[in-house]
């Protein structure tokens, strides 16, 4: 099929090569020329394990094109809409510009027939009130979440878990979602569950998603608080009711809490749809789930204060990650860096070291240091935190190794990813979140 993605950020520039990878012809567009620039010439403008590969395969093969000139979606039949959602500046609401700028740029362009899939996570109500534009235009407007996971994104858009596509009623929305079902043919084909519904379901399942992945992480979060106060612990309480196959130990990993550019917002922007709709107590709960979140940073802070007598001035700490998770180079909302941040303006002196997202830390926060190498990192510091469960830290740094280098063996580990017997059998004081 012909195809178009609208929006080439981490969402739609791994949409846009998982099509082409599976036999579609796609043209993605966007309005940075730079980032346009690099993806047609293969080169991924962030870090995504199998992009690169994915890209120029299909720039090769002449499958996947990239543009900043809207009129060349004009022979594409479905034309995706992935452009991103921010927090509002000064609200929690969603910021809903660059949707509403992609549909009206896109409508001049659209024929009779066409499909426009929103992809874009957006307030319950968005879908409503963009169809008739569409509409108008002839095309059909359907909802099509998208639940990749960075660090995972090509696996899950190549082979989701589900697919879902709301649709208005009638004979359109039919059409349009046999469509899609015909255009995920790899993952529709081998029985992965495909959903069709209306367009407020399709816009909730992703909030309602999201909002269930930051609540279970909360939750635990949670327990790790009064753990902490009753000398439990946490990691044994997760494995514990993990086991409950109706509770399941995924998504209870214990520690600095969540980040990024989805998990966060998006709970934002759901309290404050929600509140619009006059059903803001509904889920008055992800205020707390966002408080508890952001407590876990204070507790970091508070177990390195503690840790090191009192006062950080002029203490060398060395922050072991700085993205938001492993096999991400993103930073958005990274409580890894947000940890790092605090402890410099609280007058240490803070070396940060990633193995990926180091040049996108430095120029948010340029007031830290920054080292690639992670022994030269270590050196001489007087505490060591681990604030972001990469392999490098997690499986590959030797703690009696390590305690070579520091001037003090003190570890905080932030994601409860190193084994404490082994740590402390190397001399080295441990503190975990959430564990005695
Ligand atoms: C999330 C959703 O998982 C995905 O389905 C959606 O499409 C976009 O938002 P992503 O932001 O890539 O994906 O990250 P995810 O793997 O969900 O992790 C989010 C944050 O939660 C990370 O900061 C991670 O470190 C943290 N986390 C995750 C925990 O603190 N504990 C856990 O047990 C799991």
């Amino acid at each position: 099929m012909k195809i178009s993605v609208i929006g080439c950020g981490y969402l739609g520039a791994v949409h846009a090569a998982a099509m082409a990878s599976i036999g579609h012809e796609v043209v993605g567009v966007d309005v940075d020329e730079n980032k346009v620039k690099a993806l047609a010439e293969a080169r991924a403008p962030f870090f995504e394990p199998g992009l690169p590969d994915m890209l120029a395969e299909g720039v090769s093969s002449g499958r996947l094109r990239f543009t900043t000139d809207m009129s060349q979606v004009k022979e594409s039949v479905v034309h995706f809409i992935g452009v991103g959602t921010p927090q509002r500046k000064g609200g929690y609401a969603a910021d809903l510009r660059y949707v509403d700028a992609a549909i009206e740029a896109l409508v001049p362009f659209l024929k009779p027939g066409d499909i426009v899939a929103g992809k874009s996570t957006v307030p319950v109500g968005t879908a409503a009130r963009l169809a008739s534009a569409v509409s108008k235009a002839g095309a059909t407007l359907v909802w099509n979440p998208e639940f990749l996971r960075e660090g995972w994104a090509v696996q899950d858009t190549i082979d989701p878990d589900r697919l879902v596509v709301g649709v208005p009623d009638g004979d359109q929305g039919d059409r349009a979602a046999e469509v899609l079902r015909r255009l995920y043919y790899p993952a529709t084909d081998k029985g992965t569950p495909f959903l069709v519904t209306d367009y407020a379901t399709a816009e909730l399942v992703k909030v309602a998603a999201n909002a269930f992945l930051a609540t279970k992480i909360s939750f635990i979060n949670a327990m790790a608080e009064i753990a902490e106060v009753t000398g439990a612990d946490v990691t044994q309480l997760a494995d514990a009711i993990g086991h409950d196959a109706r509770i399941g130990r995924r998504f209870l990993g214990a520690g600095i809490g969540f980040g990024g550019g989805c998990l966060p917002k998006d709970i934002r922007a759901f309290a404050a749809r929600a509140e619009e709709l006059g059903k803001g107590e509904s889920v008055g709960f992800l205020r707390e789930v966002d408080a508890i979140n952001l407590r876990r940073r204070d507790r970091a802070v508070e177990l390195v204060v503690s840790a090191l007598d009192g006062s950080l001035h002029g203490k060398k700490v060395a922050v072991l990650g700085a993205a938001f998770k492993p096999h991400s180079d993103d930073i958005r909302d990274s409580p890894a860096l947000d940890v790092a941040v605090r402890l410099h303006g609280l007058g240490a002196a803070v070396t940060v070291t990633d193995p990926e997202a180091l040049e996108n830390a430095q120029r948010l926060h340029p007031q830290l240091q920054y080292q690639s190498d992670t022994r030269v990192a270590l050196q001489d510091a007087e505490i060591v935190l681990v604030v972001t469960e990469w392999d490098e830290y997690r499986k590959d740094l030797d703690p009696a190794e390590a305690g070579e280098v520091v001037a003090q063996r003190i570890v905080v580990d932030g994601r409860n990813c190193l084994d404490p017997v082994a740590w402390r059998a190397a001399g080295w004081d441990y503190y975990g979140m959430g564990r005695p």
